[in-house]
């Protein structure tokens, strides 16, 4: 895998969240990638990044756009300092919950992408790192 552009944007309110989409979407125009993929980025990217504002306080997300056997893809990173998450499985289920709303986000984010990793410690923060390859199914 090889990084070819690397950029960081904070999150710290919803206007950030507008800028923040227009950019992934210029990116993934830049790779190629049809407009039915790079919806499915923006939707997986919007969740998480809600999830950032809401629970971890904002972040910083990084935007990259990566190569892996000469086939392009966006990869985004959401990194917050916020109070983490006790048991990311649990989080994972469909309809799981902490702030009685559908619960959805995190399962749905993993299944519109290709690649999905989040690692959260308690006290520290939450990380979520996502990859939408141009030809990805
Ligand atoms: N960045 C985060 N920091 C702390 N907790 C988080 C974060 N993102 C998600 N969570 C936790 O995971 C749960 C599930 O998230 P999600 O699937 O997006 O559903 P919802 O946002 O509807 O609650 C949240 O309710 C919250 O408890
Ligand atoms: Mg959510």
């Amino acid at each position: 895998m090889i990084v070819l552009s690397k950029e960081k944007l904070p999150i710290q309110r919803e206007q950030d969240v507008i800028l923040f989409r227009n950019r992934i979407k210029e990116l993934a125009t830049k790779t190629g990638m049809s407009l039915v993929n790079q919806t499915k980025l923006i939707t997986a990217a919007s969740e998480l990044v809600r999830n950032m504002l809401r629970y971890g306080g904002g972040g910083v997300t990084q935007l990259e756009i990566v190569s892996k056997n000469s086939i392009p893809g966006v990869r985004l990173t959401f990194k917050d300092e916020g109070p983490g998450i006790p048991d990311v499985q649990q989080a994972m289920k469909d309809g799981f919950s902490t702030g009685k709303s559908l619960g959805l986000g995190l399962p749905g984010a993993k299944r519109l992408v290709n690649e999905f990793d989040i690692k959260s410690e308690p006290g520290k923060g939450t990380t979520v790192t996502i990859t939408r390859w141009k030809n990805g199914l």
